[in-house]
Parts: C-alpha cells; structure tokens; sequence
C-alpha cells in the first residue's frame, strides 16, 4: 500500500501491465480510489482468464514483483513457473516494465538480472523463455545483457503483422 500512490503516477504517466490493453483514465481513477482492493486482487488474482476466442480458461501461476527505490515505484517484473502452449508460443517464463520516466538508467537490466538470482534460488527450471517483439531493441538488449540468446522468431498467435524474437537465458 505504500508505494500505491507513487504507483497510480507511474500509471497516469504510461506505465501498464499489459501493453495490449492499457489501462484507462477511469480505470486508474478506480485503481486510485480502490487502492487496498486492487493490491488485493494482484496478490490474489482470479483463477480464470478470457481467452482470445473469448472463451474461459484457466490462469496460468504469475508472481509480480516491484522495484521500487524509497517510496517510488519504479517497475515491475513477472514470473511465470509454468508454461502452458499459449505463453510457450508467446509470453515466456518473464515479462517486465519500466515506468517512462525511470527508463534508460539501468533499472530493466537490474530487474532482470535480479530476477533470474530469484528463480534460480527458488524454482526448478534450468532456464528461462522471454518473447519481445521485433520492434523493442532495448529490451533486447536488455535480454542480450543477461545472457539471452536468441532461440528463434515467431508470430504472435492472433495479432496478425506482430511478430517477436524468443531468447532463452540459462541459469545454470
Ligand atoms: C524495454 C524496457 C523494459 C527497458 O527498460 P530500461 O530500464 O530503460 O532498460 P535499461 O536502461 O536497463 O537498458 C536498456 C538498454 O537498451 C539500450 N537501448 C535503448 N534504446 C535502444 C534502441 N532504440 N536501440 C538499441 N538499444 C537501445 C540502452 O542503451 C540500454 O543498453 P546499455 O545499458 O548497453 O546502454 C522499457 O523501455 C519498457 O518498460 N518498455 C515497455 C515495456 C516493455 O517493452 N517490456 C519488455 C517486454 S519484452
């Protein structure tokens, strides 16, 4: 709760958890307005999702972590133990987003690199899949500085024209 008013600036300033569907005006109105409910709903989030077809299926695990410095919230990073079909495609095991302001000093590379010590110490994977669209060098080379190696490229499965580069860094 502490860092949600510094977390409600980054969103009016363009942060978002999902660049497909950013938040509105009015959603970041409620988000502010509701703060204790949405930090409840990220801690626990529903067990469903709506499917591109529109369908119901089942939420795959993710643990959000924040990086913040004193009371400001810088950025978030995911991670997802589990791959189901979909997120192999298109996803990976670690997504992550910087707010505007904070870009181009270290913080994604930081994010990342901290990340990957946390997975290593705590899940059994031996390494990790990350997608980034074919537009977004600085996420490359955000990927690239630690460790990635580019695994191959792909269409995303239902937005026609995007289309990505999939990394995998090893962890051990
Ligand atoms: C991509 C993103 C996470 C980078 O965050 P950041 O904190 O600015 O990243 P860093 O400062 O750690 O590193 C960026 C690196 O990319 C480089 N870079 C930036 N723009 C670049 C460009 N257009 N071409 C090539 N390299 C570029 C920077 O110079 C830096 O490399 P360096 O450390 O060798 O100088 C941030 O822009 C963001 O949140 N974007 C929106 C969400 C997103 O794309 N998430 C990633 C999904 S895979």
């Amino acid at each position: 709760m502490a860092f949600m008013p510094s977390y409600v600036e980054a969103l009016r300033e363009g942060y978002t958890r999902d660049p497909l569907q950013p938040e509105t005006p009015p959603i970041i109105d409620q988000i502010e307005r509701q703060a204790e409910w949405f930090v409840r709903l990220l801690a626990q989030p529903p067990h469903h999702v709506v499917l591109s077809d529109g369908s119901l299926g089942e939420r795959t695990p993710e643990t959000e972590l924040w990086y913040v410095e004193g009371e400001t919230f810088l950025g978030s990073i995911s991670v997802r133990p589990k791959l189901d079909e979909a997120l192999e495609a298109w996803g990976g095991h670690v997504g992550y987003t910087v707010r505007p302001s904070a870009r181009g000093q270290g913080h994604a590379s930081a994010m990342l690199a901290a990340m990957l010590d946390h997975i290593g110490e705590t899940l059994p994977l031996d390494r990790v899949t990350l997608t980034v669209h074919l537009d977004n060098p600085a996420s490359m080379r955000v990927i690239e500085k630690n460790g990635g190696a580019v695994r191959d490229e792909v269409d995303h499965p239902w937005i026609e024209g995007l289309r990505g580069r999939r990394y995998w860094i090893a962890l051990r």
